[in-house]
């Protein structure tokens, strides 16, 4: 079935404006942070995060009644994301940043068809920047205040030469256990040991508290590479097409196994995500795994 794609976008735009008022209005009576843990201490929900995933969810079941949904706030452990048609929603990705007066926050909206991300738009209402992509049609940002837009990378990536000399983006998440946070804490730890230690030393590292925001950076060409193991569908579906549109690859965040090509799949949860320099994204991803 053929859907039109751009007609999508248009809503997700709109919707997401509305989601960006709506966040922007209620950071002023901004919540107590700690009378808010979900899953644990770290992983906070606010009662914006719950009122914007309603507001997208009537808006799209309205217009789009045969289509799935998955959000973050309503999301029932163990639901598979399926080959159908699916909306995919983070209301607020950021809750943290949010919930703290920490500007980088947005919203996160993605469709999915056959597994495969095919619409993203984020907005990151502190600065007026909306990200968006179709699949095949390029990725841009419009600033909103100015209307002007611009089309992703801002400017043509310089081939990525090898890990050592990358700005790599990295996330504490939310999972403070386990072993998605043992691996998390052995690559930081190798990523900045010394090379006399056996360190790969990055140029340095940054983390900006949303997944959303990382891939954008790495569309935007702002920093080379990230790295993350946790985020969910609804923390990469949009950031995925946009930086895909960018000319960057989104990679399995685990060494590849034998023969396999080493992509990742919306729910693969371990992403290494390379902006667009073809002649050094798979050899940075190789010295990626390799050092884990
Ligand atoms: C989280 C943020 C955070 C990332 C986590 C995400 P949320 O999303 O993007 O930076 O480290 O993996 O789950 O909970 O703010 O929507």
């Amino acid at each position: 079935e053929d859907y039109n794609l751009e007609e999508i976008k248009q809503d997700l735009t709109v919707i997401a404006k509305r989601a960006g008022d709506m966040m922007i209005q209620a950071r002023s009576t901004k919540p107590a942070p700690g009378t808010l843990a979900k899953k644990n201490i770290v992983d906070l929900v606010t009662e914006t995060d719950r009122a914007i995933e309603v507001m997208v969810s009537n808006a799209l079941r309205q217009k789009y009644p045969t289509f799935s949904f998955l959000g973050e706030e309503t999301y029932t452990p163990g639901t598979p994301l399926t080959t159908a048609p699916t909306f995919i929603c983070d209301p607020i990705d950021g809750t943290t940043n949010f919930v703290h007066n920490y500007p980088n926050f947005c919203i996160s909206l993605g469709l999915s068809i056959n597994r495969k991300s095919v619409v993203g738009v984020i907005y990151h209402p502190s600065r007026h920047d909306l990200y968006s992509a179709i699949v095949g049609k390029g990725a841009s940002v419009t600033h909103l205040s100015t209307n002007q837009v611009t089309q992703l990378p801002l400017q043509p990536p310089l081939p990525l030469v090898n890990l050592q000399s990358c700005l790599l983006a990295v996330e504490w998440g939310a999972e403070r256990s386990g072993p998605n946070w043992l691996t998390k804490i052995n690559t930081f730890n190798h990523l900045a040991a010394s090379v006399e230690d056996g360190g790969k030393m990055v140029h340095s590292m940054r983390s900006i508290g949303s997944a959303a925001l990382n891939f954008v950076a790495v569309a935007r060409g702002d920093v080379d590479a990230y790295w993350e193991g946790g985020p969910w569908p609804w923390d990469v579906a949009a950031g995925w097409i946009i930086v895909e549109e960018a000319g960057g690859l989104v990679l399995d965040g685990n060494p590849p196994k034998e023969g396999d090509e080493g992509l990742a799949q919306l729910d693969s949860r371990n992403f290494l995500v390379v902006r667009g320099a073809p002649s050094g994204q798979k050899e940075v991803a190789k010295e990626f795994w390799e050092s884990m």
